[in-house]
């Protein structure tokens, strides 16, 4: 099969893990007889430093090619602390998303059992955890009015949904949970918000499609406390925009690494995969940021956008592998020898 690919390696440590995602790609394209097309494209810091735009023209255009894209990871600190930026790298994120479609954030929180020590919350409350969470990504208050008012002093951000993007989101995520245990939670803040109630309503009447789904409807404030609490007890929630955001920032504790878990997003125009871990600016250039997040983003792409399971499952295999044999980089060796990021990947590609 014939694969063509968009690579967006973006800021910070994006270049050095998407390296080994697409080592770790082309071993299993060789493997199993595919032929791999990348074609690279800039965006994020990196863009802005080159063309003044962090999602330019040229990059969607190689997105809208692409059946797939591979992305690392965007954000420079040098526009952190600075409020007066006119232009930041994480619009050229939101721009791709919204430019894209990739309107469906596919984020899952799983354990690995020889990590299950890593993580900060014990092994009973963790043991079994396999859950979705399906953010919502190009609505609610991160595509919103926002602004200041003449004052100054004022700002605001709004947040906005209709009753057709819920519907999207929400029929995904009654179908995943019919491929799982058939349970899916509704996140929201519906005792405050009307958004919120919005989100709740259109669920409310998309369950009689599903009769085998069983739904519940929680507060995001309470999800908060549950999911580390019982984290096996969730399957697939599904959730707007910014509740998404930070749960999953959340929800990757569990796993014992922000380092290594992947996500999906589903677009309209093609879909995108990508660690769900930042730039993490401070090991920029370092090699000794964890590539498995990235190399684990690549194996759902295999699956999902190509629909190569037995390619995606011979890179999990390899990860775990790697996992067992403590071949891991410093955020995961503990006492024991860290390795580099390339030799990661290096050996991931060998061992395949
Ligand atoms: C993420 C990130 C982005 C988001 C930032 C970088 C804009 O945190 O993908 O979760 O908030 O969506
Ligand atoms: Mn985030």
């Amino acid at each position: 099969m014939k694969l063509n690919i968009a690579l967006l390696a973006g800021d910070g440590i994006g270049p050095e893990v998407i390296d080994q995602a697409v080592k770790v790609s082309n071993a299993i394209a060789k493997k199993f007889n595919h032929e791999i097309a990348w074609t690279s494209a800039l965006t994020g810091a990196a863009a802005i430093d080159a063309v003044g735009e962090p999602y330019p023209d040229e990059t969607h255009a190689v997105c809208m090619a692409a059946d797939a894209v591979l992305f690392g990871a965007i954000g420079h600190p040098r526009f952190d602390n600075d409020p007066t930026a006119k232009v930041r790298p994480e619009q050229g994120l939101l721009k791709m998303r919204k430019a894209l479609g990739l309107y469906a954030n596919v984020r899952p929180t799983f354990t690995f059992p020889s990590l299950i020590d890593n993580s900060p919350l014990k092994r009973e409350r963790i043991e079994g955890t396999d859950l979705i969470i399906l953010r919502e990504l190009t609505g609610g208050i991160y595509f919103g009015e926002r602004g200041r008012k003449d004052d100054g002093n004022t700002a605001f951000d709004t947040c906005t949904y209709t009753k057709e993007e819920v519907e999207r989101l929400a029929k995904l995520g009654f179908e995943m949970a019919l491929q799982r245990s058939k349970k899916l939670c509704c996140v929201d803040k519906a005792n405050v918000l009307e958004t919120s109630r919005l989100w709740r309503q259109t669920v409310q009447a998309m369950e009689k499609d599903y009769p085998e789904v069983t739904v519940s409807y929680e507060f995001v404030d309470a999800v908060a406390m549950r999911l580390v609490q019982w984290p096996s007890s969730y399957d697939v929630i599904i959730t707007e925009n910014l509740f998404g955001d930070i749960l999953t920032d959340e929800a990757s504790v569990i796993s014992g690494s922000m380092g290594l878990m992947p996500s999906s997003s589903i677009g309209v125009h093609t879909s995108l995969f990508e660690p769900i871990h930042g730039s993490y600016p401070q090991a920029a250039g370092k090699d000794i940021a964890n590539p498995l997040a990235t190399v684990l983003s690549a194996a759902m792409m295999f699956e999902d956008a190509f629909g190569l399971k037995e390619e995606a499952q011979a890179i999990r295999d390899v990860v775990n592998k790697s996992l067992a044999e403590g071949v891991v980089t410093e955020d995961l060796a503990g006492k024991n020898k860290a390795y580099k990021t390339s030799e990661v990947g290096d050996w991931l590609a060998a061992n395949l």
